[in-house]
């Protein structure tokens, strides 16, 4: 799969930790990564609601529904990465989100996979929310929007599956 204009890195290679946000570099590394996760939760709908028959109609289309969304979080972050003079191919990202979204078996096993994902970034746009509020307003609001809509996002395999987020990993 071509994930232009991001390089992934190299199956031998570690993916460079993010710069901690007081390093200029560190806004950027976690806006490259932040961008990597909606273009592979665009692809990733996209693929499970044509691949998977295992589930009910409703929750394939929220898939749908919910990858104009994901186009837009995608869209948002390399708008602000863009006016920021950020490149996304700057340093390489790791594809493993849709390494394991793609390996699973059912509809459901892969409703968990991804809302855990989005549950765990929707804390960590909160939290880069919070701490840029008055740093950087114009990033802290596309944090903000995009970390409101995954709340339905979530909610769609709360509904369906009865999943439930585990506790917030204190280390976001
Ligand atoms: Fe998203
Ligand atoms: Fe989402």
């Amino acid at each position: 799969m071509c994930w232009e204009p991001f390089v992934l890195a190299a199956p031998d290679q570690k993916v460079p930790f993010p710069k901690p946000m007081s390093h200029t570099e560190g806004l950027g590394d976690r806006l490259r990564i932040a961008a990597f996760a909606e273009l592979q939760a665009v692809r990733a709908f996209g693929w499970a609601a044509e691949h998977f028959r295992d589930v009910s109609m409703e929750v394939i289309n929220g898939w749908e529904r919910q990858i104009p969304e994901e186009k837009l979080h995608f869209r948002l972050i390399m708008e602000r990465m863009n006016n920021l003079g950020i490149q996304p191919h700057q340093k390489p990202v790791s594809a493993q989100l849709s390494e394991t979204l793609y390996q699973c078996q059912t509809g459901k096993a892969f409703a968990i996979e991804i809302a855990t994902a989005e549950h765990r970034g929707r804390l960590a746009a909160l939290k880069m929310a919070a701490y840029l509020e008055n740093r950087d307003p114009v990033t802290a609001r596309v944090f903000l929007r995009i970390a409101r809509d995954e709340v339905a996002h979530v909610q769609l395999v709360i509904d369906h599956f009865g999943w439930t987020p585990g506790p917030s990993p204190a280390d976001l």
